[in-house]
């Protein structure tokens, strides 16, 4: 991967980095486009809510990955976004990263980063995606965060000095270019195992919730399309959607 492969625009403040790429996105010049904000008025997170991050206290960016023209819908995409940061973060030296599915990036529980991946209509156009990444670097004392059971930072999965935020951008933007490069050819079947290995929740009594629903069962890992399995008592079920969480009174939730 080369500098000249990214067009990478840095903001003081904006909206949403996902929203500004949504709704404009950047003539396809053969880069990966790149959009950076030091500060999110309205960040946005997974299922309608909102992310909260602070100035200099995160990293909040999208970036809009195209596929080949007649490329398929892109299955298990968003847990391959959650891979290539988690494996980015562990190159930095971060100790102890799991993911949760879908893309979650977590810390002895804790949530270390968050991914929002939204598909850009077709329209005529190859398929494209925007992959909104929130990580939090080194969070204010004594935050906390509405809904979320705990946060964490990166300073504190480190031994060594916080990497400028230029450095953990590149690291990042290096993985998520050579992970997306193996998806494109071989999808998230070549992923999977790497994927699994991380898995925050296997063989671990989970609870899914939906919008009014709530599904129990053993996390049994995710399939080839990155649908979670779930062993119920009615048998194996695959899901699609819901926040993952261990069941109350089988351990720390995350
Ligand atoms: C989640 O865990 O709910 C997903 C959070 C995703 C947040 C990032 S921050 C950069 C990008 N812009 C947004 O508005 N959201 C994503």
């Amino acid at each position: 991967m080369l500098a000249g492969d990214f067009s990478i625009i840095w903001v003081d403040e904006c909206a949403s980095t996902n929203g500004t790429l949504t709704a404009a996105p950047p003539a396809d010049d053969g880069r990966v486009h790149v959009l950076v904000a030091n500060r999110q008025t309205a960040g946005r997170g997974r299922r309608g809510r909102a992310w909260l991050s602070w100035p200099g206290s995160s990293l909040t960016f999208s970036v809009l990955w195209r596929f080949m023209p007649g490329a398929p819908a892109p299955a298990g995409l968003s847990l391959v976004a959650g891979l290539a940061l988690a494996r980015a973060l562990e190159g930095l030296g971060a100790q102890g990263i799991q993911l949760k599915w879908p893309n979650d990036v977590l810390v002895h529980g804790e949530k270390l980063a968050g991914i929002l991946v939204e598909l850009l209509p077709a329209r005529g156009r190859p398929p494209a995606a925007v992959i909104g990444i929130g990580l939090n670097l080194h969070l204010p004392t004594g935050i906390s965060v509405p809904g979320q059971s705990g946060v964490t930072d990166l300073s504190r999965t480190l031994e060594h000095e916080l990497p400028a935020a230029t450095i953990v951008l590149a690291a990042i933007l290096t993985e998520l270019h050579g992970l997306f490069e193996i998806y494109a050819s071989a999808g998230f079947p070549a992923l999977r195992g790497a994927w699994q290995q991380r898995h925050a929740f296997t063989d671990l009594p989970v609870c899914i919730r939906g919008e009014d629903s709530a599904l129990y069962g053993i996390c049994a890992g995710v399939d080839e399309d990155g649908a979670l399995l779930l062993r119920t008592e009615a048998g194996l079920q695959r899901v699609l959607a819901g926040d993952v969480s261990l069941r109350p009174g089988d351990g720390a939730g995350a």
